[in-house]
């Protein structure tokens, strides 16, 4: 099947759940680091935006950013763990179209070669409608170790996403 060769920009923002970074308790790392290395590979961030642990309020980030603003990728960061107030991968799976389980299963088999403590993070990957989100942990060590990683294979899938790649034979040579 003919390829679509075309150079796209893929539109990025950035969710970090953190209840001490919204009080202004903590500074924030791991947002901005997360833009840089966004930036970095192509992708436009058009902003950050610091919650606190409430599920409720991420899930209707989640649901305005894909439906009304229609970005391409959420970068979730935090709220992954075990604390009762770590409820990011419930409420991204409440708003999912679908399970896109192989980024989190990457994430954590990479992070796995760095630390045991990588299995404890319980974040997930899905896509609504035509936006791809990622839950990544809240440490900015952690933010680098994944987004390292993952962000050179997840090109391949946006464009899929998206409709302008069909073939995956060139890609499979990468
Ligand atoms: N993954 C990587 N790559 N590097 C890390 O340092 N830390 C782990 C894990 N995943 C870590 C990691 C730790 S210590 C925890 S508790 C979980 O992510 C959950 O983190 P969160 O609650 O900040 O989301």
């Amino acid at each position: 099947m003919k390829k679509v060769e075309e150079k796209l920009k893929f539109t990025a923002v950035v969710i970090v759940l953190s209840d001490k970074g919204s009080k202004g308790e903590r500074k924030d790392l791991s947002g901005p680091l997360a833009k840089e290395l966004l930036e970095q590979n192509g992708y436009i961030v058009r902003k950050g935006i610091l919650l606190p642990d409430e599920p409720e309020l991420l899930k209707s980030e989640l649901i305005r950013l894909t439906d009304e603003e229609k970005v391409d990728l959420i970068i979730t960061s935090g709220g992954t763990g075990f604390s009762l107030r770590d409820n990011t991968p419930e409420a991204t799976l409440a708003i999912a179209d679908r399970n896109a389980p192989g980024i989190a299963e990457a994430i954590r088999a990479k992070s796995l070669e760095i630390t045991g403590h990588a299995m404890l993070s319980r974040g997930v990957s899905v896509i609504r409608k035509q936006t791809l989100i990622i839950n990544l942990p809240g440490s900015p060590k952690a933010v680098k170790e994944s987004l390292e990683y993952i962000l050179k294979y997840i090109d391949h899938g946006l464009k899929v996403l998206k409709g302008s790649a069909f073939d995956c034979a060139d890609e499979e040579k990468k």
